[in-house]
């Protein structure tokens, strides 16, 4: 057995016996010294082992997808990789032009396996996904976050009875969410529908389609939004007619809706308008808004060119209005916590000192950050000049 997997099961030993003796804790002078030295350290190396924050990373393939997509396959340098959830995603933190940024990217492979695939789909005017997609190659080490976010199957909620719409690469995390309840379980009615612009962009096409004839609880429709002269599939967008036709009754079905910002405009009020419940709708974070100026509530006197100065730490740059203000800091050598970098998660919550700052109303900025003046600094625009703490 190798060393790390030696460790892994006596550490899991050592949770196990910390479980069992809890109650000893409420018996004063008779248990385990939970508060020693030994074991505060033991606990903390079950934590990083089961939570970390960084996994130092290795290319070990890089598998070509689509004309714009590649597959990052990585194995784990500093150790195993962590349990997670089918559906989760990693930060991964890359070094562009001497900038030290990140970016949230769904898990494709299956929890349990020790190779974590990482689906990058090259798009106009992205920054990190070129640098990922025309760089990397194997033998290339990168870090990343342990496993996050929050768009999983929740047995005890969501039933069995699940639709799946995902739109370009927001089919990666699905794909490894399909493949862990298939395995799992043959109880589940599931659903696939999937948005693409053209054939040729379809992640995972034959692969949804090799799945979707081996499980008749499977149903897999794609739908093509441009589709070349002579294509006899279905076209369309994803909107309330096609989703009907394609869902039929709405009741005790849960819905995961993932991908680009542009597909939730027309796919979250379709769902409203065929009665789906809010609480039976999953939404996995896409980033920030394409285009923040469209914002319900975004000032308008404020125009795309304007500039404002950020103050942090002694020093002044400018900003973009319609740019997060995380880039603008991380272009100017200042690092942020960051993980899903959509507003959720709040690693990259920022005091605001003075000035003010454009917030989208939807996203989950707790109102106890925002009566102690923090912003989430991955969906906030300075619309004044700023000074900001980290
Ligand atoms: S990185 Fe998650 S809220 Fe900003």
């Amino acid at each position: 057995m190798a060393n790390e997997t030696i460790g892994w099961v006596e550490d899991l030993a050592s949770y196990a016996r910390v479980v069992y003796d809890w109650k000893a804790l409420r018996r004063p002078g008779k248990g385990v010294d939970y508060l020693s030295a030994q074991y505060r350290d033991q606990v903390r190396r079950i934590v990083e082992a089961l939570h970390p924050k960084r996994m130092k990373l290795r290319v070990a393939e890089v598998v070509e997808q689509t004309p714009s997509s590649k597959t990052l396959r990585m194995e784990r340098v500093d150790g195993s990789f962590p349990p997670f959830r089918a559906g989760q995603y990693v930060n991964l933190y890359v070094t562009i032009d001497g900038v030290l940024t990140s970016r949230p990217y769904s898990i494709s492979s299956l929890p349990g396996e020790q190779a974590l695939d990482l689906t990058v789909r090259d798009r106009q005017g992205g920054f990190v996904a070129p640098h990922l997609i025309s760089q990397i190659e194997a033998g290339a080490e990168l870090e990343s976050s342990g496993p996050a976010g929050s768009f999983y199957y929740e047995p005890l909620i969501d039933g069995k009875d699940l639709v799946f719409i995902a739109g370009g690469s927001g089919v990666t995390p699905i794909y490894s969410m399909l493949r862990s309840l298939l395995g799992s379980d043959n109880g589940f009615k599931l659903n696939l529908i999937y948005g693409s612009r053209t054939p040729n962009d379809v992640i995972f096409g034959k692969e949804l389609k090799k799945l979707a004839q081996e499980h008749k609880n499977l149903k897999y429709k794609l739908v093509i939004s441009d589709p070349p002269k002579g294509f006899r599939g279905a076209k369309g967008l994803l909107d309330a007619a096609l989703l009907k036709k394609a869902v039929g009754k709405v009741a005790g079905k849960t819905f995961y809706v993932c991908g680009p910002n542009a597909m939730y405009d027309l796919v979250l009020p379709a769902l409203a308008e065929l009665g789906v419940p809010q609480h039976k709708i999953k939404r996995e974070l896409y980033g920030p808004p394409d285009d923040v100026t469209k914002q319900p509530g975004w000032p308008k006197a404020i125009k795309r060119n304007r500039k404002f100065n950020v103050t942090i730490g002694g020093k002044t740059f400018k900003a973009s209005a319609v740019e997060p203000l995380i880039n603008s800091l991380e272009r100017n050598g200042v690092v942020v916590p960051a993980l899903c970098r959509s507003g959720e998660c709040s690693a990259c919550r920022t005091k605001l000192i003075s000035g003010k700052v454009y917030m989208p109303p939807d996203i989950g900025v707790r109102s106890t950050d925002i009566d102690f003046g923090y912003i989430h600094a991955c969906v906030a625009y300075p619309i004044s000049d700023i000074k900001v703490k980290i």
